[in-house]
């Protein structure tokens, strides 16, 4: 049964397969760093939340079970969005759903907030990238910045962002950064003005 005592080894033998859980300490939310954002990310009921390359879906299940907003996971793999549909049915919540797609494709204005970990990173640095699925390239990672930047321009005051180990460019001025962890400035808040 999965509930709020679990460590990060625990939840990932719980929910993961043997190659998901390879991946865990670099490229999947721990669960301490997920609750916080979540609750700043959803502080009330059915605020809806994207998180911007969802993996195996650990950010969205454990922001699900620890708050009462709904959380969308887009994630352009499709091995690692089976993992993540196989986790969410043992998790057995309903306020989280994941898509295949690249996040190119998404509709910003239908949430309310936004996670990001680092996930156009590995256009960069292709000997960080999960598998070889995806055709990686510099040109995608500043496409995907540029995207995100505009997208995120336009959206309602009050827009709520929370990136973690990201490149910050991304984020317009209109967003005040409201909260920064002191360990290298590695989880931050944002707010729309
Ligand atoms: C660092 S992982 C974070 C996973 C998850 N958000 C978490 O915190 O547990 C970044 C993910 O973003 C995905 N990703 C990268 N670019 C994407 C894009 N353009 N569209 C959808 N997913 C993308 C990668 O495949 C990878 O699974």
């Amino acid at each position: 049964m999965i509930d709020d005592s679990l460590t990060d080894h625990e939840l990932d033998d719980l929910l993961f397969s043997v190659s998901a859980k390879s991946h865990s300490s670099v490229h999947w939310t721990p669960i301490k760093i997920a609750k916080q954002a979540a609750k700043w990310l959803a502080p009330s009921a059915g605020i809806k939340v994207l998180d911007v390359g969802s993996g195996v879906g650990k950010f969205c299940i454990v922001g699900a079970l620890h708050t009462e907003g709904y959380f969308t996971g887009v994630e352009h793999r499709s091995q690692l969005i089976n993992q993540a549909k196989k986790a969410l049915k043992k998790a057995s919540l309903f306020n989280v759903e994941f898509l295949l797609a690249d996040m190119i494709s998404i509709d910003f204005t239908k949430f309310d907030s936004f996670y990001f970990f680092n996930p156009f990173y590995e256009n960069l640095v292709p000997n960080l990238a999960i598998d070889a699925e995806i055709e990686l390239s510099d040109q995608k990672y500043y496409t995907y910045l540029s995207h995100v930047y505009h997208q995120l321009e336009t959206l309602k005051t009050g827009t709520r962002v929370a990136t973690y180990c990201a490149n910050d460019a991304k984020i317009p001025p209109s967003y005040e950064l409201v909260f920064s962890t002191p360990e290298n400035n590695s989880l931050r808040f944002w707010i729309k003005r």
